[in-house]
């Protein structure tokens, strides 16, 4: 599967000729200000919960590509009202068949409230299940033994984790969760964008591969096949 990163939590993948857009957090970003943010395509916006950081071109890029946007209930309120009615509302441990494979919505310990103050529904993490593999997108979380249940679920081939710690969980609760979730392929997420989650990205690969788990950390902008 091809896999851009855009900045942050923020990642487009390809599956089954669809492209899905991950937490749309680009063009506020200073990390990310390479990328133009009306050039990143969308058949679909997955979007993990209602914080800034994850949600903040949401609007201009569904508006813009008239992609999906799969949310909670009440993020999906929200983007109505701000004029983007392609949404299809989900909550934690719902599935959905869309055209390019499965979403199911599993729990993420956070909070989710929205940049105006609107309460966001419940943050989630997605599990993408298709013909060609499975992966998880756990958004922002801390670990959680509910971790567990994805790998006695499904075979996870790769997952997106945060590994920037202070809001979500650092680089050892998430080689934890990788043992949860019974996956040995974990692209790193949430980190060094703020100063609260600045890291140490080779101690993190490090400590990944003593814990006989690959760590894949992207360049803002590149696109790898994973
Ligand atoms: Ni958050
Ligand atoms: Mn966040």
């Amino acid at each position: 599967m091809n896999i851009t990163y855009f900045g942050h939590s923020c990642f487009g993948v390809e599956v089954n000729g669809k492209h899905i857009l991950f937490d749309p957090f680009i063009s506020s970003n200073e990390m990310a200000k390479n990328i133009d943010e009306a050039t990143v395509r969308a058949d679909y916006i997955l979007i993990s919960h209602g914080h800034f950081d994850h949600i903040a071109d949401a609007v201009s890029v569904a508006k813009r590509t008239g992609a999906k946007v799969v949310c909670s209930w009440e993020i999906h309120e929200w983007l109505n009202k701000k004029g983007v009615s392609n949404t299809h509302p989900m909550n934690v441990g719902g599935k959905w068949k869309f055209d390019f494979g499965n979403v199911k919505c599993v729990s993420a310990v956070h909070s989710s409230g929205l940049p105006d103050g609107t309460y966001g529904g419940n943050p989630m993490g997605f599990i993408v299940e298709s013909d060609k593999s499975n992966f998880y997108y756990a958004g922002d979380t801390a670990l959680t033994y509910d971790m567990k249940l994805i790998g006695e679920y499904r075979q996870i081939d790769f997952a997106f984790l945060p590994i920037g710690d202070n809001f979500t969980m650092g680089v050892d609760n998430a080689i934890i969760a990788s043992q949860f979730i019974n996956c040995k392929k974990i692209i790193g997420m949430h980190y060094d964008t703020f100063g609260f989650i600045k890291i140490d990205k080779e101690d993190a690969v490090q400590k990944f591969d003593m814990a006989g788990n690959e760590l894949i950390l992207f360049n803002i902008g590149e696109e790898k096949s994973i």
